[in-house]
């Protein structure tokens, strides 16, 4: 549906758990946080429920998967399987830090995951440690590899720009997206809760980095995907490379999601305190048509941007981990 600056809303992220086996410096505050108890956390029949009414009544056809890390909470699979049988979803992703996903991988695909998103930020085992908060690198690498065999279409790579990627790992970036048919996405980091991290290097360095390797990168308007980034090709690569650039080139004008909280909030915007409870209404009974009123009030109260780059911001409630990055 459209909301009240004429932008089509039809993709609801869906957070599973607020959760992590990872501490990302960018995402999580070092001292951690306060998980939800199980009993706040929406069961995957409510999950499903929403999304069921969502899709049907208010236009959502693609859902992704989040965290914290989705694969933490046990028969993620299983929900997979229940969105899967929704007939006005079309597309189901995942966006996972990777360390758990070769494991899980078969089933996910089975049950009907079309793509996944894998977080990868260095190749450098000290820094990946460092940044991850004791993070190993190789079932991560392992996860790339099997998401690629298993024809997840597309696999995303993740690289939030911070100061843990150096030059050697924007070359490695390059070299896996010339021998694998990945998109590696490098996203601009985003102050949003109470971490605070050094800036890495900038969108256009990682660009000349890129063509200082080989190559000139050719914009692509045709890449997979609705989303955010602004996507190039290298001429004999595989795969592809984006930029998502909330700070230098915001793109909120072309928005067209909606967020679910684990413990069951709408969210209008990621970068907004605002949000709609709609677990109480799913425990209370509420029929379809109540459930679509809200989902349509959560449309209507998204914002027409965010001020993150113009405005100091002492830090949201939520932090990153707890609104599904
Ligand atoms: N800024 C930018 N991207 C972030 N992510 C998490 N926190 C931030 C942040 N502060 C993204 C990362 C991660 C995904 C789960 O969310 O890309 O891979
Ligand atoms: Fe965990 Fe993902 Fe946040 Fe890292 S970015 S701490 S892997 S939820």
């Amino acid at each position: 549906m459209l909301d009240e600056y004429g932008r089509s809303i039809d993709y609801l992220r869906i957070s599973v758990t607020d959760r992590c086996n990872y501490r990302c410096a960018y995402c999580m505050p070092p001292e951690g946080i306060v998980p939800l108890q199980h009993r706040e956390l929406l069961t995957y029949e409510e999950i499903t429920r929403l999304a069921d009414v969502a899709s049907r009544v208010c236009g959502i056809t693609r859902v992704r998967i989040t965290g914290g890390e989705p694969l933490v909470r046990m028969g993620i699979a299983e929900l997979v399987a229940q969105l899967r049988a929704l007939p006005s979803i079309t597309d189901i992703a995942m966006t996972t830090n990777g360390s758990l996903f070769a494991a899980h991988a078969a089933a996910l695909k089975a049950a009907g995951l079309d793509r996944v998103n894998i977080s990868l930020d260095t190749f450098d085992e000290a820094r990946y440690r460092q940044l991850t908060g004791g993070g190993a690198l190789a079932p991560v690498l392992a996860a790339i590899e099997t998401a690629v065999a298993l024809q997840f279409q597309p696999v995303k790579i993740n690289v939030v720009l911070t100061a843990a990627l150096s030059r050697s790992d924007v070359e490695q970036l390059r070299a896996l997206v010339m021998r694998l048919p990945v998109i590696v996405r490098f996203i601009e980091y985003m102050p949003i809760g109470r971490q605070g991290i050094a800036p890495g290097l900038s969108v256009a360095k990682v660009k000349d980095l890129l063509e200082e390797a080989g190559g000139v990168l050719l914009p692509d308007e045709q890449v997979t995907g609705a989303g955010p980034a602004k996507n190039y090709r290298l001429a004999g690569a595989a795969g592809a490379i984006g930029f998502i650039t909330p700070m230098s080139d915001r793109f909120c004008q072309s928005c067209n999601r909606l967020r679910l909280t684990a413990d069951g909030r709408l969210k209008p915007c990621l970068l907004s305190d605002a949000e709609i409870n709609v677990r109480d209404c799913l425990r209370s009974g509420a029929d379809d048509d109540t459930l679509a009123a809200i989902v349509r009030e959560a449309v209507r109260a998204k914002p027409m941007g965010h001020h993150l780059t113009t405005s100091y911001h002492g830090g949201f409630e939520r932090q990153m981990c707890q609104i599904g990055g």
